[in-house]
């Protein structure tokens, strides 16, 4: 990280709700109540532009200068939206970064959704301090990867969607897939230990951290899990997409 400065907005875009808060990068707290507004129907870049500004607008005067981070269920490169698994179709192949900067008039900067949280949890929860590789995993609609690496990201990982018997890992072992086929968590985690068996038989990682909302019943399937790594629960929960995505933001800020 080049330069923090205190108060940076984040905003979170999921396949339910857009959430925002300004967030005080010297701490990882919300430096006001977050606000919440119900993702679009039609979820298209512009008509998830047009939330984010209602929510940049009610922040306002709780921000310096700095960008805007929005982080987003999608790899990224260099501002444009690759591919699009969980919201409108029509964001693939858009320069969102640009639209967003166009419509909101100021600098956003746009993450993936996990390499956000990932950003999070090293620098304010699960893996704090923690040296070395860690992949952060979030079991939700889908599955999403951070690699950070002394701290550093290596962005966009996608290991969500490896193939794993014929099948892309995230069709069965997301919190979706045992929410979907009714899976019990003695099942469900048979499925996770393949799936991390195999990212660590690819990286061998110092550790992996666990978020999703289904981290918070961690004590049910993490003790079935055996593999070679630590494997921890995420501290930060429903916050790490909007903190991480304020740290990519300031990560920009020139010094
Ligand atoms: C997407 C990822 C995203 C993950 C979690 C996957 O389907 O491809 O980009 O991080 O879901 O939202």
């Amino acid at each position: 990280m080049t330069s923090r400065s205190q108060l940076v907005l984040g905003i979170d875009i999921g396949g339910s709700g857009i959430k925002g808060a300004p967030v005080d990068l010297t701490t990882g707290e919300f430096a006001a109540e977050r606000i919440r507004i119900a993702t679009p129907k039609k979820a298209t870049p512009k008509a998830c532009a047009d939330v984010v500004a209602k929510i940049a607008e009610k922040f306002s005067d709780q921000f310096g200068n700095e960008p805007i981070g929005i982080a987003l269920p999608a790899p990224v490169v260099h501002g444009t939206v690759t591919m699009m698994a969980n919201l409108h179709s029509s964001w693939e192949g858009v320069n969102a970064e640009q639209l967003f900067t166009e419509r909101l008039g100021r600098k956003t900067v746009l993450v993936n959704d996990a390499d956000a949280a990932g950003l999070a949890e090293v620098y304010f929860g699960a893996a704090k301090g923690h040296p070395g590789l860690v992949i952060m995993t979030t079991l939700g609609t889908g599955i999403g990867t951070a690699l950070i690496m002394n701290g550093v990201l290596v962005p966009n990982t996608e290991l969500g969607h490896i193939e794993i018997n014929g099948h892309d890992a995230e069709t069965k072992a997301s919190a979706h897939a045992k929410a979907n086929e009714h899976l019990s968590y003695k099942r469900w985690s048979k499925r996770l230990q393949k799936y991390y068996r195999r990212l660590e038989k690819y990286f061998w990682p110092d550790l992996f951290v666990v978020g999703g909302g289904v981290s918070r019943s961690h004590e049910k399937f993490l003790p079935l899990l055996e593999l070679s790594t630590p494997i921890v629960p995420a501290t930060l929960f429903n916050r790490a997409g909007i903190v991480g995505a304020a740290i990519a933001a300031s990560d920009q800020i020139p010094s």
